[in-house]
């Protein structure tokens, strides 16, 4: 059910206007981590349901019914979505709604994790990822994850980026394997400032510029959807305008999931934006409409900052 069924077109731009200026108004860049979700009557929950299947043109990923449990504890409930190819999706929500479990349910980073059982279906470009017989390590290359804090390998700026291409072998002799070096640093935006140390620790670079050296080594294996975990929650606001700038130009080539706390930063970099709530989602659509029009009051108390 929308809100636009309910209203005339003049309540529904009135309503659009207030939605708007709440929104505006409420603090977005807030990061909310350290709040607590809101508990949510379970009457309204009910009510508010979750969100019908969301078709986009042509996705990448198509996830149906997956929910995750901890030790036999539900951290995400039948979240069906498709993620739209070459497009950003924002991930945001409440901390422990699940966000970040959801993004590893994308490259099986909830493997990992003892007791973690993983149930629905992910496929990507059609594919089981679930299926027993996916090779782990080769979806990673294809989905390549970003962290909130820059986890260089202890190695060489080069090495670092070198090292996936090395191990997957995509490069058929040191000319090729510069080449790939080269050529990932220069689409992470990093080139400039490192090609005369390329040998210096990755450790040595700021944080920002250790962000995207990650960038840099998660390009070098030609992934097809990069994970973005709050990749910006530890850089000032210069180095993640350079990230978010980054972004918009990657997403030529990639299809990005990040999940942020910064409601401004989801506005500037999505096209697409999910709002989860208590493990489940609750409405996935254009990120403008999201915004400005959510259809559950749960996304509009969420981004109008009555609870976090
Ligand atoms: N390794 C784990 N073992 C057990 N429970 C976990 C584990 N990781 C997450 N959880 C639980 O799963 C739920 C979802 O956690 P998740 O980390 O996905 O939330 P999030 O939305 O990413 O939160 P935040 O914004 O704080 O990063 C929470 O209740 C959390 O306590
Ligand atoms: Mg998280």
């Amino acid at each position: 059910m929308s809100t636009s069924e309910e209203h005339s077109p003049a309540q529904e731009a009135a309503l659009v206007n207030e939605q708007a200026r709440r929104a505006a108004q409420a603090g977005l860049n807030l990061k909310p981590s350290s709040r607590m979700a809101a508990s949510v009557p379970a009457e309204q929950r009910l009510a508010v349901g979750t969100a019908p299947a969301v078709s986009v043109e042509d996705a990448v990923f198509s996830c149906r019914d997956v929910s995750v449990l901890y030790a036999g504890k539900s951290a995400l409930s039948n979240v069906t979505i498709n993620i739209a190819r070459k497009q950003v999706l924002a991930v945001i929500g409440p901390s422990g709604c699940g966000k970040s479990t959801f993004l590893r349910c994308l490259n099986r980073m909830n493997d990992t994790i003892a007791g973690a059982r993983v149930t629905g279906s992910i496929l990507l470009e059609g594919r089981d990822i679930l299926a027993k017989e996916q090779d782990v390590a080769q979806l990673r290359a294809e989905v390549g994850m970003v962290f909130q804090k820059p986890n260089p390998f202890p190695k060489s700026i080069f090495e670092n980026v070198a090292y996936g291409p090395r191990i997957h072998g995509l490069a058929r002799g040191s000319a090729e394997l510069d080449d790939i070096v080269c050529t990932s640093l220069r689409r992470a935006g990093l080139w400039d400032e490192v090609k005369d140390r390329l040998h210096r620790p990755g450790t040595s670079l700021s944080g920002g510029q250790q962000q995207r050296l990650c960038i840099a080594r998660t390009i070098a294996v030609q992934p097809e959807v990069i994970l973005m975990d709050e990749p910006c929650s530890a850089l000032d606001p210069i180095a993640t305008a350079r990230i978010e700038d980054l972004m918009d130009e990657l997403r030529a080539s990639y299809t990005i999931v990040i999940v942020t706390h910064s409601m401004q930063q989801a506005a500037r970099v999505s096209q697409r934006t999910a709002y989860f709530h208590l493990g489940e989602l609750i409405e996935v659509g254009e990120t403008n409409r999201v915004f400005t029009n959510p259809r559950q009051k749960l996304t509009e108390d969420y981004i109008s900052g009555r609870f976090g």
